[in-house]
This record gives structure tokens, sequence and C-alpha cells, in this order.
């Protein structure tokens, strides 16, 4: 059988999921996810970090397909997170002699989900643990992206395998490793992860990618999406830039509309942020396009233009989850504005106003209120100014 290899001893023994519809029940999959985990066969044999419960039989079946008759020896749990995780109980059925390993995190929260765990090794920051000719050592990652994260790096091959750091969404089409597919793809699904899952903790990404940096690292295995060994700088480049929120020239245009009228502002809006000279201009309906999509581009681009109708005398209630995850996210480096539609009482905009002011929102320019449908002279040319201006904000 064609084994996947990472070195002549460590292997990928991931699995692909393209049934689940959404990650963690509220993000859109219609890529896929992979679960990696990894396996380095020594005088002792370690399996890194296995994987979501509903993989249980392929699973274990690229597990055994390597070992034959041998059995794990040590299980590194380098994150609880059920999508990881979920699979340990059975893995501790199968191998019943193997030892957990894990921080002084880990355990807690790991015997909540799964019940007690007898043979556990709790190790500390920088600790070794030696395998035979390999040896793994531990460093500590907290909240990338639970408290207890933590990632091993293999002092032999120099390989880091770095849990959720690292990550993104999109199932692995054949191509396990960077120089096996086309970049764009994963790099669009890997900013998807990072805007929605790990984003609100940037300050200690940046933090865990300088820890990082003090290692010699010829290969970055994650637990979910690619290998990365041909384009390390790229995609540390990458990174590095979404943790420090470098935004890129280019306004996100999204609006909620229940009859149209605020759907027609935004096409203005977007025209006179275009018109200004913004070559990536994105307008997205939040009714059709899922959260995530969206928060994504927000985190790429510098311009934020929200329209939301009144609903009423709110706003149009698919808007809310959008704002509340900005404001729970806390992109930065960003230039917002805010129209609507008012209907017959108005609320949108005010509304809009309210998570403007609660998430302090850089607004380079006042809000646009139309009343009806921007059939007006005068509301068609605020509109146009507004993304207009938007536009010149972004552009410096
Ligand atoms: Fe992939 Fe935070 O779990």
């Amino acid at each position: 059988m064609q084994q996947i290899q990472l070195t002549e001893n460590i292997y990928y023994v991931g699995v692909n999921d393209r049934h689940t519809d959404m990650f963690e029940n509220h993000i859109e999959l219609p890529n896929g996810v992979s679960y990696n985990s990894y396996l380095i066969v020594d005088e002792k044999v370690a399996l890194i970090d296995p994987v979501e419960a509903n993989f249980l039989e392929d699973y274990l079946f690229k597990v055994k397909s390597v070992l034959k008759d041998r059995k794990v020896d040590y299980l590194i749990i380098n994150h609880d997170e059920p999508d990881h995780s979920s699979t340990v109980a059975a893995v501790l059925r199968e191998y019943p002699e193997v030892q957990v390993v894990g921080n002084a995190k880990t355990f807690a929260p790991l015997e909540a989900f799964y019940g007690p765990i007898e043979n556990k090794k709790v190790i500390a920051e920088g600790e070794t643990l030696s395998l035979g000719c390999h040896t793994l050592q531990f460093f500590m990652l907290p909240m990338v992206h639970w408290p207890e994260s933590m990632v091993t790096y293999e002092q032999s091959s120099k390989i880091v395998f770095s849990n959720d750091a690292f990550g993104g969404f999109g199932a692995l089409n054949g191509g396990i490793f960077d120089d096996q597919v086309n970049l764009a793809f994963y790099e669009d699904e890997m900013r998807r992860y990072y805007a929605n899952i790990v984003g609100k903790v940037a300050m200690q990404v940046v933090k865990a990618i300088e820890k990082l940096s003090a290692l010699e690292i010829k290969m970055i295995a994650p637990s979910h999406g690619l290998i990365w060994r041909s384009n390390l700088a790229w995609v540390l480049g990458k990174y590095t830039q979404w943790s420090k929120q470098e935004s890129e020239e280019g306004v996100v245009v999204v609006y909620g509309s229940m009859h149209g009228n605020t759907a027609r502002m935004a096409e203005i809006v977007a025209r006179g942020a275009a018109e200004a000279g913004i070559k990536e201009v994105k307008v997205y309906d939040v009714a059709k396009t899922e959260v995530s999509f969206i928060m994504s581009d927000i985190w790429k681009y510098k311009g934020v233009i929200i329209g939301a109708c009144a609903h009423y005398g709110n706003m149009f209630p698919n808007m809310t989850l959008l704002v509340h995850e900005i404001n729970e996210f806390k992109p930065k480096d960003k230039c917002y504005a805010t129209f609507g539609g008012m209907s017959w009482s108005g609320g949108g905009v005010k509304t809009l106003a309210k998570y403007a002011e609660e998430g302090k929102w850089n607004l380079v320019t006042e809000s646009v209120e139309v009343k009806g449908a921007p059939i007006r002279e005068e509301d068609w040319d605020k509109l146009y100014n507004l993304g207009k201006t938007v536009a010149v904000a972004v552009k410096g």
C-alpha cells in the first residue's frame, strides 16, 4: 500500500471530510476540510493529534496499515477541540497501553469530554520526549486556538506539528504538500479559516509566530489543510500579514435588502468606490453569502461598507450575525461607512450606528439613509460619494 510520508519514518494518516455542511455547525464547508494526523515510527511510536470521530474507521485503517502489528506508545494531544480529539477514546480502546501526552491544561477538558484517562504524561514548555532517533519537543501556544493548545516539534526532521496554526479549510484533493497544488485556492480557504477561527486571537498568533521563529523549521504540518515544505516563507508571510492585520487595497460592500432598494443603493456605492480607483470591490448580499466568506474578505481588504434596510424599526435580521462577528473579531486597519433604506420606520442605519459605536468602527464618512428607493438624484449622489469617500480613505 502506498503510504504518504513526510520523511522515511513520519507518515500522514489524516482524513478528508467532504460530508460535513458546517464546520463547528456554523461555517460553511463547500470545499470540505481535512483532519490531519501524523505517525512517527521509531523505537517508540507516537501518534500526533487524532481526527474527528465520524472518520474513525478510515483513520484506524490508515494507522494500522502503517504499523501492522506494532502498537502506539504515545498519543500526543496538541489541542482538545473535538474536531481532533473525538477519536481519543476509540484510540485508547484500540491501543490500551498508550500513554496520552499533553500539558497542564490538556487533561481537565479532555477528561470532561471523554471520561478518565489513566495513563497520562504531563509535559512542560520546552520539555522533550525521545522516541529513539526522533525527539519531540513541546511548546505552548495558548489560545491558538484554545487555552491548552500547543505544538510539537520533532528535532531530527525539524518538522513542527502546528495544530490549528497554519491550518485552513479545503479538503486535500490528492495533493498533500504545498508544492503539489494550486496555492491560490488554499490561500483563500486558509484566510477564511484564519478570519473565522483564530483571527479573534491575532495577537496570540503573532506571539506564536515569534516563538516558532526561534526554531529551525523545514516543514510545517498543521492539523487542517496543506503540509508546508516548499513555500515556508510565503505561508509565514501570509500568516504574519493576517495576524498583524495589514489590510490590502480593496472595498467590501455588504448589504441586507428585503425588496431590492438597499441592494440598488449598494450598486451605486460600489460604483463610487470603483470610479475612485479601487479595483477590488466585493459586493455581497448578506442573505445569500454565508458570513464566513464575507468575514474573510473583510479581513483582507481595508474598506468595509455596510448597508441594511429597516425591519420593524431595527435592521435586516440577517445582518445581525455579520456585525456581531465584526465586533467579536474586531478586524483592525479598516475604513467603515454605513447606509440603508428607511422603509416606513427607519431603523437599519440607526441599528448599524449602535454596532459601530460598540465596535469603535473607524467611520470615514456620515451614513446615508434613503427614503424608499434611490431614485432621487440627491440620494444617488450621496451614495456614490459615500463609496468614493471610503475609496479615497482606503487609498490613503
Ligand atoms: Fe481544529 Fe481548534 O480545532
